[in-house]
């Protein structure tokens, strides 16, 4: 607990040494003893630094879905805590992650995302093979001991599970399966691969990666934030899901879509659903920063890359089975669905830049956690657990 004393000083910055385990002892104790974070891990450059390296650095990342890359050619690109990435589907139809960065000085490949037969650099005309191969190197002839096959894109860890993208910066990292451990089982009745993505919207938001995550995991906050859209929707009180392997989630009990406005009517639900699937909805939190929310009739996720202490920018997609979208009424019925999430997700947006404005200040002091927050205190403890103690300008100091 946090004493009166220290309570009231003033943290005009943050410490020398971020990521020393000393900071966190009152994080670390049961949730309803536990302090929070301190303010200064959502603005340190350090703490970030931390986090960039000891985990998006050796995580699985989710970036995506296999449909958005439809045929050979098709690519798409992002920054992801700030490694520049082309996601292209080569010739033979693999999907393969590169670093997009020039061989040559180094100068961003592609933008955006279309369909390219090649990848070549707006500088000086290199060009690659959708694999990758560096096939051009305009006036290099005399370049002495230059070998084109040396130069190849930099590429990337890349699999995929239930049509979902992960990408690892880490070559000694285990396998994706084995980062999801249980959770492909629990969620097979949603028969993932047989979803259609059918949009995707993407904000830039002025608040630390985190922020967003715990908001996600946590529906205190859903009578207030969201007292004009889904504060109908029950509250959590089930025990939270811990799982054997990177994730973990809310399980909540109830009838109609929660993809739906209350009153709203929808599709059909997804039929292979039995059990805890047929009767209720997940919210699932894949360790580092993505949500799944599956619930009857769809799924929709929240993908988060972290631009920086302070900004992050924000993914929100939506699949429904393919039976659904092949629905003459699919185009209609599915603007409720949209309408419901334009609503919900600007409100989550605009609580976190809020709450990163507040936490910035100087005079921001450590908070206690309600019982309705238990996975803001997990998530917190799974930061701690590969930042703590690890990371250059840190140290175990006690
Ligand atoms: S930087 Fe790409 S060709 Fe020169
Ligand atoms: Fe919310």
């Amino acid at each position: 607990m946090v004493s009166a004393a220290s309570a009231s000083a003033p943290l005009w910055s943050e410490p020398d040494d971020p990521l020393a385990a000393h900071h966190f002892t009152e994080v670390r104790r049961p949730l309803l003893e536990a302090s929070t974070l301190p303010p200064w891990a959502y603005t340190s450059a350090g703490f970030y630094g931390g986090e960039v390296r000891h985990i998006f650095g050796s995580s699985w990342n989710f970036i995506g879905r296999s449909d958005q890359l439809r045929e050979p050619g098709s690519y798409i690109t992002l920054d992801f805590a700030g490694v520049p990435l082309a996601v292209v589907r080569d010739k033979d139809g693999t999907i393969r992650a590169f670093a997009n960065t020039c061989r040559h000085r180094g100068a961003r490949l592609l933008s955006g995302e279309g369909t390219t037969r090649d990848i070549r650099c707006p500088y000086h005309s290199w060009n690659y093979s959708l694999a990758g191969a560096l096939r051009i190197a305009p006036e290099m002839e005399q370049t002495l001991g230059f070998e084109r096959a040396d130069f190849g894109l930099r590429e990337f860890r890349l699999e995929t599970w239930g049509g979902f993208l992960f990408v690892c910066f880490d070559p000694a990292a285990p396998p994706l399966l084995g980062f999801l451990g249980d959770l492909p089982a629990l969620l097979a009745p949603y028969q993932l691969d047989d979803m259609v993505t059918v949009r995707r919207k993407e904000w830039d938001i002025a608040c630390n990666w985190k922020i967003y995550v715990e908001n996600a995991m946590e529906s205190y906050h859903v009578p207030t934030v969201h007292a004009q859209t889904i504060q109908r929707q029950k509250r959590s009180i089930t025990p939270p899901l811990i799982g054997h392997g990177q994730w973990c989630g809310l399980y909540t009990a109830h009838t109609g879509s929660r993809a739906l406005e209350a009153g709203d009517t929808g599709f059909p639900y997804i039929p292979t659903l039995t059990g805890a699937s047929a009767a209720g909805t997940y919210y699932i939190l894949i360790y580092p920063s993505t949500m799944l929310a599956l619930t009857f009739d769809c799924l929709w996720w929240l993908e988060i890359h972290p631009r920086g202490p302070q900004s992050m920018h924000l993914v929100s997609g939506a699949c429904f089975p393919r039976t659904t979208v092949a629905r003459d009424d699919f185009d209609d019925v599915v603007q409720r669905y949209y309408r419901r999430w334009d609503k919900s997700i600007p409100e989550d947006n605009v609580i976190s830049e809020i709450q990163q404005h507040g936490i910035r200040s100087p005079f921001a002091q450590v908070g206690r956690l309600s019982h309705m927050e238990p996975l803001v205190h997990t998530f917190a403890n799974w930061v701690l657990d590969r930042v703590v103690g690890v990371g250059a300008g840190g140290g175990e100091t006690g």
